[in-house]
């Protein structure tokens, strides 16, 4: 398949990058900036991207790339410390920058004639994040855009087809900087949009039954969007050799192994072994109130669970696990590079090494937006594939205290409630996260001619990108007291509900 090849000196955004060449309906591959140019010439990519990153070409241990990438015969374009690698091995000259210049730009096209400009206008808001600057061109480039602080914004080798950019096309700020993208990869490397999909079932489905042959296939079914995407693929491809393990801990929402009975065991009609352990897990977490131990016992128990389970499963070669593109990028360890330090915390551990099985990940190659459009294509129901992120240890880390069944009921008949009313506003699609959180703090209350001495409900909801950072939502005024008073009225054991209003940092997104 037609491809573009990324190399990444360590920006953040180099995956952002390869989302937006995606967009444009061009496969896109993100390699370490030092992958030998041979290694990258064997994937035959039509176009070489050198992403931006927090050096300095001048520092001792600045990332550079195997020189003979320039001798591929491919077009490049350097984004922002991309540049400065296109001046450090073709003969410019960059300065080191006094400071970095951070923020919106404007760009003046220099030459219309430029493939990297057409369709835009003259003039083009840019963001721009670098330290040094070019301060003498590369030979044979010629000054293609001009910024505010720079002469040397945009710049073109016509003759050997490479481009330098100093801002970033990738991010929002840079509106238009999609279409520039899209330039380079359809305008200069005559990549054609191959890329939906469409066709990746089509491949994928092919390449899963390569692999499985007539082997069994094992996958462990959380009713999230990635196991769920996972498991609808690799039974159109193989059908009946896939058996999915869905583990009840007795810590899932409202309706949520229902909806996954009904999704994948009525509609898919997969084998679907349902594994009814949530009189187990309460057992374990008995008594259990720090967080730490909580996620531990539920991990371990877990383990056990699904390991017995794949025993009944029978027989079995693979186990499938929906292992995304940006779990499987090896980031590279540049100080300053955030995308190197943020590693998730959760989830370690997974499956015991004993287990015995060859994995199948068919969702490797693909980013999380991906993933969804793949669960449309696969018919899979919004329900599912725009489903919100939902930790593995499920509402245990949203029952504060010690865990009981009543109030895990307690919080179910809440969370849904929340769920239900801002569905209703057009809003819960629309938020990252947006649950509800039971605190184990009881306090005075009146209902009706009673006292009560009930439990406290906190509703949390959040904006976020990727669940590092997040910030609270202005839930309007009126659906709030719509909220407080449903779940006050309807639900047993709740006198009082408060809203949280801390963003991450300083807080987390769950409670715990
Ligand atoms: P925090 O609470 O650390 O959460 O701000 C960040 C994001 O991670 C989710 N989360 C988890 N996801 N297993 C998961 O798969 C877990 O144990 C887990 N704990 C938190 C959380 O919902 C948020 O989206």
């Amino acid at each position: 398949m037609e491809q573009i090849v990324i190399l990444d000196f360590g920006s953040q955004y180099t995956q952002v990058i390869a989302r937006r060449i995606r967009e444009c309906n061009v496969y896109s591959t993100i390699l370490r900036f030092d992958t030998p140019a041979a290694e990258i010439a064997a994937l035959k990519p039509k176009g070489l991207i050198l992403s931006g990153g927090p050096s300095s070409v001048y520092a001792s241990d600045a990332p550079l790339p195997d020189k003979a990438i320039f001798k591929l015969g491919i077009p490049v374009l350097g984004i922002c410390y991309g540049v400065q690698i296109l001046a450090q091995f073709l003969g410019g000259k960059v300065e080191k920058g006094e400071k970095r210049e951070y923020g919106k730009g404007t760009l003046t096209v220099a030459d219309s004639e430029c493939a990297l400009f057409q369709g835009l206008p003259k003039e083009l808001q840019v963001w721009n994040s670098h330290g040094d600057k070019l301060t003498r061109l590369p030979k044979d480039f010629v000054v293609v855009g001009t910024t505010e602080n720079s002469n040397y914004a945009a710049i073109e080798h016509s003759k050997k087809r490479y481009f330098g950019i100093q801002f970033h096309p990738e991010v929002v700020h840079s509106p238009r900087g999609k279409e520039i993208l899209a330039n380079f990869v359809h305008g200069v490397c005559g990549c054609g949009r191959e890329w939906t999909m469409r066709n990746y079932v089509e491949q994928a489905t092919e390449e899963i039954r390569r692999q499985v042959g007539s082997d069994r296939v094992i996958l462990g079914l959380s009713g999230g969007v990635d196991s769920s995407v996972a498991a609808a693929l690799i039974h159109r491809a193989i059908g009946d050799q896939l058996t999915c393990i869905f583990v009840n801990n007795g810590l899932l929402r409202a309706r949520e192994a229902e909806v996954v009975q009904e999704v994948f065991g009525r509609n898919f009609k997969i084998r679907l072994q349902y594994e009814d352990a949530t009189k187990l897990f309460l057992q374990k977490l008995k008594g259990v109130t720090d967080p730490e131990r909580k996620r531990k016992v539920i991990g371990k128990a877990f383990v056990d669970v699904f390991q017995a389970a794949t025993k009944r499963a029978g027989k079995a070669k693979f186990l499938a696990q929906g292992t995304l593109y940006p779990d499987v990028i090896e980031s590279v360890p540049i100080a300053g590079n955030p995308a190197a330090m943020i590693k998730s915390h959760h989830n370690v551990g997974g499956l015991p090494k004993n287990m015995k099985f060859t994995l199948l990940e068919p969702l490797r190659q693909l980013f999380k937006d991906e993933v969804r459009q793949l669960g449309v294509e696969l018919g899979l129901p919004k329900e599912i594939v725009q489903r919100q992120p939902f930790p593995g240890p499920g509402l245990a880390v949203r029952c504060l205290g010690a865990i009981t069944g009543s109030k895990l009921e307690i919080l179910r008949k809440s969370d849904a409630i929340v769920v239900e009313e801002m569905k209703a506003a057009d809003l819960y699609y629309k938020t990252w996260q947006t649950f509800a959180v039971l605190l184990p703090v009881r306090s005075v209350g009146v209902q009706g001619d009673e006292r009560t001495y009930d439990f406290t409900l906190a509703i949390r909801a959040v904006e976020s990108q990727d669940g590092m950072t997040a910030d609270w939502v202005k839930v309007p005024y009126d659906l709030l007291e719509k909220i407080s008073t449903r779940i006050t009225n309807e639900v047993r054991g709740i006198n009082r509900v408060v809203l949280d209003i801390t963003s991450k940092p300083p807080g987390t997104i769950e409670w715990e």
